[in-house]
């Protein structure tokens, strides 16, 4: 194994695991009033993978980690750091431990980042700056979401969106630093756009002694006020984080934006005068997987050829908080 001193960084190996069962449009019909027609025209999303009761979150990331960590040609000991992003983890506590168990990367530390569809880029910086800092040389970054749990499945405005799904890269230290530039954001006035919020109910342990017992409400959005904001904010993001990364437009390959809507990719292409066979899109099979449909995008990318070493790819995720981000980096060593 090469390990390259320096304190630039390279994403040199990535993967990606679905949960097996998938239901398209057709189906969603018998749970609640929508159409195929509706559905296709309003988001691009024809299908989406579900995870079984028997499928963790765990099980999937380890999954997408393996994968990502044989492309890099490295093994789980190398791994100084795992960062799980997640919303849905198997364990409020986190996850990440589990999965650094499963994988047998007994060097590592582990911890669970939340940054709803945001969490991969806020990820990707924060993985970043451990190695620049010199730190850490191998880190392993996980997108992991299992929204399915947690979605109102008679809410036809948001149940017809989501999928489930796992993401990894590995990000090692490198000579040249190939995480060219970024540009990170949180707007909490806007914070009840989009919730998967505590509902505590009072109750009373013992005579004054109050707590909040409850669980999580099923997600609520307010779709055209996030749809409006992401197609506002992500091109200015990416504008950002090309600007410090002194690049171009032009120079852009590929734009990997977070899968929430065929037409927000569409818009924001749109508006940065990026052409339609520069953008990946892949919602049409997987749905919106919240933090993991960007490095599923990506590794499916590279897997088919289509992402090739040296080329430039513009990032942005954007979501609950509200959250928002973009980065710019080169593929590969
Ligand atoms: O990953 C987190 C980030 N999330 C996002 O980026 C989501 C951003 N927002 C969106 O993608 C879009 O706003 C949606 C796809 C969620 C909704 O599309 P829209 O074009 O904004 O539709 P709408 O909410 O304005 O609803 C239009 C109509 C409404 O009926 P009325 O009031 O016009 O009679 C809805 O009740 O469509 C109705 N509707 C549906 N009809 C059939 C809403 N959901 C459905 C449905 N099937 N599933």
């Amino acid at each position: 194994m090469l390990i390259e001193s320096g304190l630039g960084i390279a994403i040199t190996g990535s993967g990606s695991a679905l949960p097996t069962a998938t239901i398209d449009n057709h189906r969603l019909v018998e749970l609640v009033e929508t159409s195929d027609e509706w559905i296709t025209t309003r988001t691009g999303i024809h299908q989406r993978r579900l995870a079984t009761p028997q499928e963790s979150l765990s099980a999937l990331a380890t999954q997408a980690a393996s994968a990502a960590i044989e492309m890099a040609r490295i093994t789980p000991t190398d791994l100084d750091l795992i960062i799980l992003a997640t919303s849905t983890p198997d364990d409020l506590f986190g996850s990440a431990c589990q999965i650094q168990t499963q994988l047998g990367a007994s060097r590592a530390v582990a911890f669970d980042i939340t940054a709803a569809c945001s969490g991969f880029v806020f990820g990707l910086v924060t993985a970043a700056q451990f190695i620049r800092t010199g730190v850490y040389q191998n880190v392993l970054l996980i997108g992991a979401d299992i929204l399915s749990r947690w979605v109102d499945w008679t809410d036809r405005s948001t149940c017809v969106l989501f999928g489930d799904g796992a993401g990894a890269v590995v990000l090692q230290a490198h000579s040249s630093d190939r995480l060219l530039g970024f540009e990170l954001r949180s707007d909490g006035t806007q914070n009840n756009c989009l919730n998967l919020s505590y509902q505590p109910q009072p109750k009373e342990l013992i005579p004054g002694v109050s707590i909040g017992k409850g669980t999580y409400a099923p997600i609520t959005m307010n779709g055209k006020e996030v749809y409006r904001f992401a197609v506002q904010k992500v091109p200015e993001a990416i504008e950002k984080a090309l600007f410090r990364g002194n690049k171009s437009v032009d120079e852009i390959d590929w734009l990997i934006l977070h899968q929430a809507n065929q037409r927000i990719l569409d818009a924001v292409a749109l508006r940065l005068n990026i052409p339609a066979h520069k953008v990946i899109s892949n919602m049409a099979r997987y749905g919106n997987t919240s933090a993991a449909s960007i490095p599923i995008a990506l590794d499916e990318a590279v897997r088919q050829g289509k992402i090739q070493p040296d080329d430039i790819i513009a990032t942005a995720g954007f979501g609950a908080g509200l959250t928002w981000g973009a980065a710019i980096f080169q593929w590969g060593r």
